[in-house]
């Protein structure tokens, strides 16, 4: 009854890849409208082809855009069959009230959310000495995003979110055609992650955190069986290159279908999607009974890493489902509740099990902290508050989705009184790079350094391909073969830093701000070695700084607006 909404809500999405205020102003309006539009009737057919038509006058939908006739036919006739099952639906429930829907669904700002404003601080703990013989490494790989179609010699100008495939026909010239190894516009291929997974391998990991984002970027022409699918042959491949080695995998956006989309009803995604995973897990032998029971149930599941079994402190996993409170996911809109599936009330418990035991604790999660993807009632409400309590306990949080290098440092108050007391920086939250090139990265990874005598990140390393450097771009040879070159040897000492702790890096975040050779190094980094994505402006150079003191939403954005920085932490 509601399908004229189908239309609207293409056009709306692909403003909302910029949320602001003018896009508030019209989601407003066009509720308003839809609350008139209530009593006509529509077929699903018009509906679709209507939807279509949008997306074809716009040059793409849903935030993704095409240029020429084949291209964005197939973009958009493609989005539409994929989305609109569940917009129908979702659209069929809302309440159709313009305050609280433009809201959720990210085009205005919560205007009664308090705004935190707590700017004294204490100095970072001690750290303990640590004894360097007795290392733990691990090696984390986030983001493949595989494409199992990328061809080889074909078409990198192709108007569509991703290339090189063969469907999209041949190239105009030698400098569209998609190398052997990869392209700026394509995804992982199939060599390439042979590469990487071969080359991870011969680092000898103790453990490997996988933080989801298997499937390819063509999220135009996906279906739940194709992202399943693609997912369970990783594993396989993946379980066959590491052999014994634990593995921990989570979701990533990109796992669920369609992209960013997971049901609140946890039970819905059981059948097509944890399910069969966790049966391949089981298969690779990466987790435990009671963990693959967690996962199959509802995504997320914590897990004991064998190879501290011999260590000192124990060691644990917490592998959360990422995806249930974040706006991308619209089926939110229906359900804000802060304890879905009882993931809350779980990590609650987990966390305070794992410190009642005296275990160290690695929470891996696929977002960062701070671009937003996260409702803050749930991050900021209740996630940052629990990393805060737990800090002794959390050694750190590993996650990805960027593909870029990043470091982000969480706080805790230091009391308990109205307010909260002083500031400190309390946990850090390690963004590690993605083997894909789509977008314009260097296919990238870090490998961590962990004192098993007390589970603290120690140092990290990180490796890159430089595709355009080592003349892979357009490259239709096998050979010369991608080099995976050692760009930061140690975190610790390429950043002049003395230890990793948090407080050392909101002190690196302030020297970024008047260093220049420092500035550029980390800029380097972030844009992964390719020059072209770089930006030393005066304003990107805030945001790198700020992207690592605020780990949160909120936090990041007093701190560009110059209210929340280093200072607090005398
Ligand atoms: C737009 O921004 C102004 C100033 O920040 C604010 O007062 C207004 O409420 C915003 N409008 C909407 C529709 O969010
Ligand atoms: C819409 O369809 C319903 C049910 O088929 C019908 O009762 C109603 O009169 C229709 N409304 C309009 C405006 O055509
Ligand atoms: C806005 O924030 C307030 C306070 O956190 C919360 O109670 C309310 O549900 C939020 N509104 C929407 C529409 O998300
Ligand atoms: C590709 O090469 C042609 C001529 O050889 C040139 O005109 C064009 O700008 C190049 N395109 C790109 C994307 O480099
Ligand atoms: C998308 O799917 C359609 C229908 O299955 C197919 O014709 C088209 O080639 C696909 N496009 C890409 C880029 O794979
Ligand atoms: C997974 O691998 C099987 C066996 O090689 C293949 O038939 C299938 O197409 C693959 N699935 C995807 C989504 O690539
Ligand atoms: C959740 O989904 C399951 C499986 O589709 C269904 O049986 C159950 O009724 C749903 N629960 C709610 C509260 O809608
Ligand atoms: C939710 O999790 C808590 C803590 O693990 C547990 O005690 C409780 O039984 C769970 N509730 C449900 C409904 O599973
Ligand atoms: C945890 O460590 C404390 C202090 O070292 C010790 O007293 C306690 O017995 C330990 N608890 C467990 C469960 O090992
Ligand atoms: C610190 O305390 C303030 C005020 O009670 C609260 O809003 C904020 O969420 C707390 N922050 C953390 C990280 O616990
Ligand atoms: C680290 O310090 C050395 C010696 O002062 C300096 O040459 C180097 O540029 C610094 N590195 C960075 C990334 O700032
Ligand atoms: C740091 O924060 C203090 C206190 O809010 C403020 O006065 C100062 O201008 C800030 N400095 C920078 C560089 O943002």
């Amino acid at each position: 009854m509601l399908k004229v909404l189908w239309p609207v809500a293409v056009a709306f999405t692909a403003a909302r890849a910029a949320p602001s205020n003018e896009s508030c102003s019209l989601c407003e309006g066009v509720v308003e409208l839809l609350q008139e539009a209530l009593t006509w009737n529509a077929t699903e057919g018009l509906v679709e082809s209507v939807a279509r038509d949008v997306c074809l006058a716009g040059n793409g939908g849903f935030g993704w855009t095409c240029s020429g006739a084949w291209a964005c036919n197939d973009l958009c006739s493609n989005i539409v069959k994929v989305f609109a099952p569940e917009i129908l639906d979702i659209a069929g429930r809302l309440a159709l009230d313009p305050t609280t829907d433009c809201v959720a669904l990210g085009f205005c700002a919560n205007t009664t959310a308090e705004s935190s404003a707590m700017l004294t601080g204490v100095a970072d703990k001690p750290l303990p000495a640590t004894t360097a013989s007795s290392l733990m490494r691990i090696v984390h790989l986030t983001d493949i995003h595989w494409d199992p179609e990328y061809v080889s010699g074909s078409n990198s100008d192709c108007g569509e979110p991703l290339c090189c495939r063969a469907v999209q026909g041949p190239p105009s010239g030698a400098n569209t055609t998609c190398g052997y190894w990869g392209d700026y516009a394509g995804d992982t291929n199939t060599a390439l992650l042979d590469s990487y997974l071969a080359f991870a391998k011969s680092l000898n990991p103790d453990v490997v955190f996988a933080t989801g984002d298997d499937p390819p970027h063509n999220v135009w022409n996906q279906t739940q069986e194709y992202n399943t699918g693609v997912s369970i042959n990783m594993t396989r491949k993946m379980a066959a290159v590491f052999g014994s080695t634990p593995v921990f995998p989570i979701l990533g956006n990109h796992n669920g279908f369609p992209v960013n989309q997971y049901h609140t009803n946890t039970s819905e995604d059981q059948a097509w999607l944890f399910g069969p995973l966790a049966q391949a897990y089981a298969q690779a032998g990466w987790l435990d009974e009671s963990a693959i029971a967690s996962f199959a149930q509802a995504g997320y599941y914590t897990a004991r890493i064998p190879a501290s079994a011999s260590s000192p402190t124990a060691m644990r996993v917490v592998a959360l489902h990422p995806g249930l409170h974040v706006t991308d996911n619209f089926w939110t809109i229906l359900d804000q509740d802060l304890n879905i599936a009882n993931m809350t009330a779980w990590l609650t418990a987990t966390l305070a099990s794992a410190k009642a035991a005296n275990e160290t604790v690695y929470l891996l999660t696929h977002y960062p902290p701070n671009d937003g993807a996260y409702y803050p009632a749930w991050f900021e409400g209740i996630v940052a508050p629990l990393v805060a309590q737990y800090r002794d306990t959390i050694a750190a949080l590993f996650l990805g989705h960027t593909h870029h290098s990043q470091v982000q440092v969480m706080w805790a108050n230091t009391s308990s009184t109205p307010g909260g007391g002083p500031l400190t920086p309390a946990v850090v939250a390690y963004v590690s790079p993605a083997p894909t090139s789509n977008g314009g990265t260097n296919p990238s990874f870090r490998v961590y350094d962990v004192d098993r005598a007390t589970g603290r990140v120690v140092d990290f390393r990180e490796y890159r391909v430089d595709l355009a450097g080592q003349g892979l771009i357009n490259r239709l040879s096998p050979d010369p073969a991608p080099q995976w070159e050692l760009v930061v040897p140690s975190a610790r000492s390429f950043y002049n830093m003395t230890d990793l702790r948090p407080s050392s890096w909101i002190a690196l975040a302030e020297r970024l701000r008047t260093d220049d050779a420092l500035f550029h190094a980390w800029e380097f980094a972030y844009a992964t070695g390719n020059p072209t994505e770089a930006d030393y402006s005066d304003g990107e150079r805030l945001e790198r700084v700020c992207d690592v003191i605020g780990g949160t939403a909120t936090l990041k954005s007093l701190c560009k607006q110059g209210r929340f920085n280093a200072s607090v932490a005398h």
